[in-house]
């Protein structure tokens, strides 16, 4: 593992140990509800796409592998899926649980599973039902989180194996990650608004792009949050918060993902939930796969 790897993967002054949790000094977790804004408006921006798509392909059984705070989880228990959630940061899952313990009188809620796991060891951490999960998600840009420590994308290709060995046969994928090629082509993020983000607050994020062996390694970003009046009590009126993530190139990603389903998939790319076009002008800021498992 390198000492930059480590560096850069976590916010100043965060003990570095086996794999990194990002989120695991609590700052990101604390403001993250901030940074994404109101559920409300999230739910507009995705919410009939993703509950459309899951409908469409017959989905009850959900597994939510990068379930953070709860996010998506919740959207979809309040959609009447049945949800296994899981997430390797206990800062994040805290506020998962909270809201399950909250909402503990509605079945549904009663009922949502909510673990701890790591992509590294998802068949030990979680119990697979017999053929499989319906549909497994990873949204958020999340799986941009796992480094490649090796500089052979050897624990991204574990981890996606892992992940898709969630999926039973006929069932189906969806992961997403920013639009890393246009940020390293232009050194700035797409223009237009964040699909998944209402960053009202957002006063600034700030990019540095790591190069190593002429290939880019990883990027950090620096976020700073303008923390509302109503919020004030619990949080300074800044906060800031340091994630990183690799860049995941949209080809070689699609590649990775075929491999993970040994080819056994049909892969569809949309660019901010549209279906997406290679030749189309306007850079989408996510791209968002989705693969069916075929066998
Ligand atoms: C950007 S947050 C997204 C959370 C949520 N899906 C959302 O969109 O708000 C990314 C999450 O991925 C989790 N994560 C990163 N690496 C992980 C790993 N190796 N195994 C499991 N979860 C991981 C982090 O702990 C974090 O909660």
């Amino acid at each position: 593992m390198s000492v930059d790897s480590v560096f850069r993967t976590r916010s100043l002054g965060v003990a570095a140990e086996g794999l990194p949790d990002q989120y695991a000094d609590g700052k990101a977790a604390k403001v993250w509800e901030l940074y994404i804004g109101d559920l409300q408006s999230r739910t507009q921006e995705y919410k009939s796409w993703l509950v459309a798509l899951l409908r469409r392909h017959g989905v009850r059984r959900v597994l939510d592998v990068a379930c953070g705070t709860g996010v998506d989880s919740i959207m979809l228990v309040e959609e009447g899926f049945s949800l296994v959630s899981v997430d390797a940061s206990d800062k994040m899952l805290k506020y998962a649980l909270k809201t399950r313990w909250n909402r503990r009188k509605e079945a549904a809620f009663d009922q949502w599973v909510i673990e701890e796991a790591n992509w590294l060891t998802l068949p030990e951490d979680v119990e697979k039902p017999a053929e499989g999960f319906d549909a497994v998600i990873c949204l958020g840009n999340s799986f941009a989180h796992l480094p490649d420590f090796k500089g052979d994308q050897s624990e991204q290709k574990l981890a996606l194996n892992n992940i898709a060995s969630m999926v039973r046969p006929g069932g189906i994928l969806i992961i997403d990650h920013r639009n890393y090629d246009y940020i390293l082509e232009t050194g700035r993020a797409p223009q237009g608004k964040n699909i998944y983000y209402k960053s009202d607050l957002t006063q600034d994020i700030s990019t540095s792009v790591l190069w190593v062996n002429s290939k880019p390694h990883m990027i950090t970003l620096d976020y700073t949050i303008q923390v509302p009046q109503a919020a004030l009590q619990k949080l300074p009126e800044v906060s800031k918060f340091r994630l990183s993530y690799y860049p995941h190139r949209l080809e070689k990603f699609s590649e990775l993902l075929a491999d993970a389903f040994s080819g056994a998939m049909e892969h569809t790319v949309y660019g901010d939930f549209k279906a997406y076009r290679p030749a189309q002008t306007q850079a989408p800021c996510y791209f968002i796969h989705v693969c069916r498992r075929t066998a």
